[in-house]
């Protein structure tokens, strides 16, 4: 059943429109710097996050494992990774820690000089379901041991929990079971879709984890896949569900503004290309991370991706080069101008909490 969900959730993606109906990242927008008064070539797009060295502030998001297709996608995505120098994420290694004969799937990104790899849980899957024993500590620690991962993703997918006919609808007692793996393993608590708030960006840092994946709302909606999933299946309830949850959640560069408590920040959720990773740091993210955007180019192959990753990075230093930037130390300190449907998002965060960090002597 696994197998089946990951690889309809593989071809729902390619074949469907699963987008948010709006991608929040055009609101964001730069002063064009007539003169730049830098060279291209004096660009330097490194950054280090979780203690290792990234050419460029780009991590590939968790997107699959555990069924044969997977192995040939994480094999293209871990080969352009290591040659280019960016993160990688795997996605979800429940399929694996309940089959060991899947691992092959995900063990395929090793030793490919891929700079930061990031292990992937669910949440859910930390406390008991319906029927199923909970993952501890061990089943944590045998995850990152897969794939050598510097760090573990722990994923909040409940929006996708409430839509897929094999929903994991128990969420009492996941802050602590997080606790208790981050007191043990480095952790990175990542959103999927729905974006992080401010109380629980808060919540996730005391409870210990190293970073987090804000995984906003503009990109991907898990609640249109499983829309898709539910009228295939004729699950008119879920379908209906999905629908009505389409655009649910906190736009990405609003959670990333409102998760900054101090820990690094990855802005995943319809990041498309280098601009919107330009865009991402100027509002303090310390990594984009993108899914769908390279999911078509890692059903080709390596080569495929490589040529992505590096169109996104010329397009990264395009957008520094505009705004004079010659590392992404001064585009972090860029001031970005909030426009459209995301101002208004901006003001409610302000008022709520008065220190939002794009405001915060932006304004
Ligand atoms: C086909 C597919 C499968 C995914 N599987 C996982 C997963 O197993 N674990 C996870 O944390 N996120 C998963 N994601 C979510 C992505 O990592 C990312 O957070 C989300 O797609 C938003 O980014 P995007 O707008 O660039 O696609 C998946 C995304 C896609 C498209």
């Amino acid at each position: 059943m696994v197998k089946q969900r990951k690889a309809d959730h593989i071809d729902i993606s390619l074949n469907e429109n699963v987008n948010a109906d709006y991608n929040y990242w055009d609101d964001i927008r730069f002063y064009h710097k007539a003169l730049p008064e830098i060279d291209v070539s004096e660009i330097e797009t490194s950054i280090e996050l979780f203690g290792k060295k990234l050419s460029a502030p780009i991590i590939i998001s968790a997107i699959t494992g555990g069924y044969d297709k997977a192995e040939f996608i994480n094999h293209n995505l871990a080969v352009a990774a290591g040659r280019i120098g960016v993160g990688l994420g795997i996605g979800s290694q429940r399929a694996a820690i309940e089959k060991p004969a899947l691992a092959h799937t995900y063990e395929v990104i090793k030793g490919k000089n891929v700079p930061l790899v990031i292990g992937n849980i669910g949440a859910p899957q930390l406390i008991p379901q319906e029927g199923k024993k909970a993952f501890g500590v061990e089943e944590c620690r045998s995850a990152m041991e897969m794939v050598d991962a510097d760090i573990l993703a722990i994923h909040m997918n409940y929006l996708q929990e409430i839509v897929q006919p094999e929903g994991d609808l128990k969420a009492r007692g996941c802050l602590n079971a997080i606790r208790k793996v981050a007191a043990e393993l480095p952790v990175l608590a990542k959103e999927t879709g729905a974006g992080i708030s401010r109380e629980m960006a808060e919540v996730l840092r005391d409870a210990g984890v190293k970073g987090i994946d804000v995984g906003g709302l503009g990109g991907t909606s898990f609640s249109a896949v499983e829309y898709y999933r539910a009228r295939k299946g004729g699950e008119e309830s879920l379908e209906r569900l999905g629908k009505t949850f389409w655009n649910w959640g906190i736009p990405t560069p609003v959670s990333l503004s409102l998760a900054d408590v101090g820990l690094p920040l990855v802005a995943t959720g319809g990041i498309r290309n280098g601009l919107d990773v330009a865009r991402s740091v100027s509002l303090g993210a310390n990594s984009a991370g993108m899914a769908k955007r390279l999911l078509e180019a890692a059903t080709r192959s390596a080569d495929s991706v490589e040529k992505e990753l590096r169109l996104i990075v010329e397009e990264l230093k395009g957008a520094m080069f505009l705004t004079g930037c010659v590392n992404i130390r001064d585009l972090r300190n860029v001031c970005p101008i909030i426009t459209g449907p995301m101002a208004p998002w901006m003001d409610a965060a302000r008022l709520r909490h008065g220190s939002v960090r794009i405001l915060n002597g932006h304004s």
